[in-house]
């Protein structure tokens, strides 16, 4: 978590470096601040979101062309002013801004204390600058080489960025294990944890490597050294995005954008990747490996969040669709377990912002175990995607609202073009079905659409049991992750607690919380369970629970004892997940909306969590 962002050029920082951060925010907002220089160091720092620091008038006129900024998602040390970065050495000659954590920050606090450093906050990233002001005086150092030495005695994560008042002209950024990235504009510079804030001004953009260290200067070209002082070659890429992809485009929020903008992302899930007129399915992802995968003992799926939940009724498609036995876990239990891992298990990782430090981590230890790693990731050039033998892009676009929408629904589809791919390979679905399913799958998009036609008649619900205290959301089958995932959203954004439930579970515990004023979500729109799941409508009903049921297009009988209903087109259970997931996104949206929440960035989240 925390977005970091730095400039040297031609122009005022400020405003760059200001707007930038308002791009990061997602990544964390607890406190920001900037650090600017001009012949000398002035940090302005604030507790609160980025537009806080629009206050500091000393800032905004200042005429300084070099600086860094930060926004925070605290770790060590409550979110106030004196916590906020960038941070100063003892000497307030550098300034640092950290994403990240300095697991040794003890240690090393002890040492520089015994040495003479006093500290002004309790932060981790305080201690980092105090020791390359140790090291640069001690001996005698430019800043990028005190970097390097610094560096070295760190254990942990960071993405870093400095600016020393005695070279006015350089920035030097470094990462370990959290990202950092590098634009290239006319005779200036930008560095940044991802491209958001850089590419209103450049496309040109190079990804650092762990262990990396880079001095961007105003009159050079970057450079970049290993930390064992290495020069290293780089690649400057042309990053694809533009700028209209990350603002709000008319709408009140970016998550309700994401929201409606799932038909169109759901196709570029699928596009170049199915054809049911010529009648195949094909995840370029996966040819490569194909013998590998195709003949895998075991998938392990790892991944956190709403990212889980996608894994989640991945294990339900390959092992119906594809035969393949599946275990899901979640990426931070799975790599302290010691799990058991080999050369025949293919690990997959599904991440949205493919910088999740836990299941990066998962996937370094399955690799280390000789395992397969498939990525299905939405981060282009993230972290997972560079460190997986394979896998695929699901080209959501960017994911802007922290609570995640379009890029769940299209992992969904790639995982079910896989587990079709795979089962149409491995002979484990019949001819028939695969061209019926694969016809069915080309639908979805329209028949999204038409879910999202429904947005007013969800709105009204959701006026209805907006002051609710808790809820209770049910499903089975392919539709019990979607339990999961609506109770996700729902606490997640508008702070009412929350629980998803397998439907039958209901009666081995929950169905002690239901009374007059629960709403119990039922997703009902299975084939297959339709009556096991209109008797678990009717136990809530016996009850006096407010059942809100999404039913099927044409449902009569759940219809007739739910006090309110939202309609989905029909479809094939394996595909209706892909369509029962957005009336509850929407769901959870007006009730936040209704409540007077922040929604695009609800209290103590962030939309990438690169701390374990
Ligand atoms: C919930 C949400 C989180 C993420 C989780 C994993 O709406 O967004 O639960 O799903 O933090 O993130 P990624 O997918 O980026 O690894």
């Amino acid at each position: 978590m925390c977005g970091i962002v730095g400039y040297i050029g031609e122009r005022k920082a400020f405003p760059i470096l200001l707007e930038g951060l308002k791009r990061l925010e997602y990544r964390g907002y607890d406190s920001s601040g900037i650090s600017l220089l001009n012949g000398e160091l002035k940090t302005f720092k604030k507790k609160g979101k980025v537009s806080e620091l629009e206050k500091f008038e000393e800032a905004v006129n200042s005429h300084a062309t070099i600086g860094i900024g930060h926004t925070r998602w605290a770790t060590h040390g409550k979110p106030d002013d004196i916590n906020a970065h960038p941070h100063h050495s003892g000497n307030n000659r550098l300034a640092l801004v950290h994403n990240g954590i300095i697991e040794n920050y003890g240690t090393l606090k002890e040492y520089l204390i015994s040495e003479g450093h006093e500290f002004r906050s309790e932060t981790d990233t305080e201690v980092l600058v105090h020791l390359i002001e140790q090291i640069q005086e001690s001996k005698n150092l430019d800043l990028e080489s005190a970097v390097r030495y610094a560096l070295q005695k760190v254990v942990g994560a960071f993405a870093i960025a400095v600016i020393d008042r005695e070279h006015p002209n350089i920035i030097v950024g470094a990462r370990k294990s959290s990202p950092l990235v590098v634009g290239i504009g006319d005779n200036e510079f930008f560095i940044a944890s991802d491209a958001t804030p850089i590419i209103k001004y450049t496309n040109q953009i190079i990804y650092l490597d762990d262990d990396e260290v880079v001095t961007i200067s105003r009159d050079d070209n970057p450079q970049i050294r290993s930390l064992d002082n290495k020069l290293v070659d780089y690649h400057i890429e042309q990053v694809d995005l533009k700028l209209e992809e990350i603002e709000k485009g008319g709408y009140d929020h970016f998550m309700l954008k994401e929201i409606y903008q799932q038909d169109e992302s759901i196709y570029e899930a699928m596009r170049g990747r199915i054809n049911a007129g010529e009648g195949w399915v094909k995840v370029g992802g996966m040819q490569d490996h194909y013998n590998r995968i195709e003949n895998a003992e075991r998938f392990i799926i790892v991944a956190c969040g709403t990212s889980w939940h996608a894994g989640l009724i991945a294990e339900y498609l390959f092992e119906e669709l594809a035969r393949i036995p599946v275990e899901v876990e979640y990426a931070s239990e799975f790599r302290y377990r010691n799990p058991i891992i080999g050369p025949k298990d293919v690990v997959i990782a599904l991440s949205q912002s493919g910088e999740t430090a836990d299941t990066l981590s998962a996937l370094e230890l399955a690799k280390e175990k000789g395992a397969l790693i498939y990525g299905i990731v939405n981060n282009v050039g993230s972290s997972i995607a560079r460190i997986t033998d394979c896998g695929s892009y699901i080209h959501a676009g960017p994911e802007i609202g922290v609570a995640s929408t379009k890029a769940f629904t299209s992992q969904l589809v790639v995982l079910t073009l896989m587990a079709l791919d795979l089962a149409h390979k491995r002979g484990t679905i019949s001819e028939r079905n695969f061209q019926a399913l694969i016809s069915e799958f080309e639908l979805i998009p329209q028949k999204v659409k038409k879910v999202l036609q429904q947005a007013a008649h969800i709105k009204s619900i959701a006026s209805e049991i907006k002051s609710a205290s808790n809820a209770l959301y049910l499903g089975r089958g392919y539709n019990f992750p979607i339990a999961l995932e609506g109770a996700l959203k729902l606490k997640e954004i508008s702070y009412i607690h929350a629980e998803g439930y397998p439907a039958a579970e209901m009666k081995h515990g929950p169905i002690a919380l239901i009374d007059m004023y629960m709403p119990v979500i039922v997703i009902a729109t299975n084939k297959n369970a339709y009556e096991k799941i209109f008797s678990n409508v009717q136990e809530v009903k016996a009850r006096k629970g407010i059942v809100i049921a999404i039913v099927s297009e044409g449902d009569t009988e759940i219809k007739k004892i739910a006090d309110f209903t939202i309609e989905i087109p029909n479809t094939d259970d394996v595909f209706s997940p892909l369509l029962s997931a957005i009336p509850l996104q929407l769901l959870a949206y007006y009730i936040a909306v209704m409540r007077g929440c922040n929604v695009d960035q609800p209290r103590n989240l962030a939309k990438s969590v690169t701390v374990e």
